[in-house]
């Protein structure tokens, strides 16, 4: 197996299961224009985010990390009827290309909101619980975003947290790479912590070897 399959994998699966959607493709392109980096989940793993999602009701999910809106409108499009997100996200052009994106998608009107800041400093003034919680923003962050996770939910409330395998780095303890010291505080968290069952699920494709945590509180 190598990436040229997975890629093509990817492309299969998302022809059959997935088809084309005009307001998602213009989120990317309005991406690229903008010159946001091109680091979205992939739109097999942001459908499974709405699937997740609309598996588990949710009403009220949060995000850390928003980009340019696209796992976004993914989640947004998992909301029970009446349902809302809260999308925290630190770059102003970021948090302002997802808001066109979000407005397209039919998301403005108060359904999602996308809070620009520090991730840190935005998430001490959230009221939960959250249904569900995606984390996706820097993953030095991640084990403090856990903790504000934790904080925030229910019992039942699903986690995720997105690239935590990064190329199977994470096995490496002995890494100086940030992300990896970051993903690895993180899962070491989510270990000591009673209150969730998680597990890692690796993945492949256009995006090349990753993975995301997948969390259940208890
Ligand atoms: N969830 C998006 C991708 C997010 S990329 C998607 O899949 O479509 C990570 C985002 O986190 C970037 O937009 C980056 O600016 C943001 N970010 C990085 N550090 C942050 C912080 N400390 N607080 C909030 N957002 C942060
Ligand atoms: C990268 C990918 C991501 O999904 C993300 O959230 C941050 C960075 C990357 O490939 O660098
Ligand atoms: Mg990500």
């Amino acid at each position: 197996m190598d990436d040229a399959k997975w890629v093509a994998v990817d492309r299969y699966v998302e022809q059959t299961l997935l088809g084309d959607d005009a307001v998602l493709r213009a989120a990317l392109a309005d991406g690229v224009a903008a010159g946001l980096p091109q680091i979205q989940v992939m739109p097999a793993h942001g459908k499974m985010l709405m699937l997740l999602a609309r598996a588990c009701g949710a009403r009220r999910i949060l995000e850390v990390g928003t980009l340019g809106g696209y796992s976004t409108i993914w989640l947004a499009r998992g909301l029970a009827a009446g349902g809302s997100l809260v999308t925290l996200e630190v770059e102003p052009n970021h948090a302002a290309v997802a808001l066109r994106n979000l407005e397209r998608a039919g998301f403005g009107g108060g359904v999602v909101e996308v809070i620009v800041g520090r991730a840190i400093d935005t998430l001490p003034k959230l009221t939960g619980p959250f249904d569900l919680i995606f984390l996706d923003a820097d993953k030095a962050g991640y084990a403090d975003y856990f903790e504000w996770a934790m904080r925030l939910s229910r019992p039942g409330t699903l986690i995720i947290a997105d690239n935590v395998v990064r190329k199977g780095a994470v096995v490496d303890a002995q890494g100086e790479d940030p992300n990896v010291q970051g993903v690895r505080r993180f899962l070491e968290k989510v270990r000591v912590e009673p209150r969730i069952e998680a597990t890692v699920v690796q993945t492949v494709g256009s995006k090349g070897y990753d993975g995301m945590m997948i969390g259940v509180v208890r």
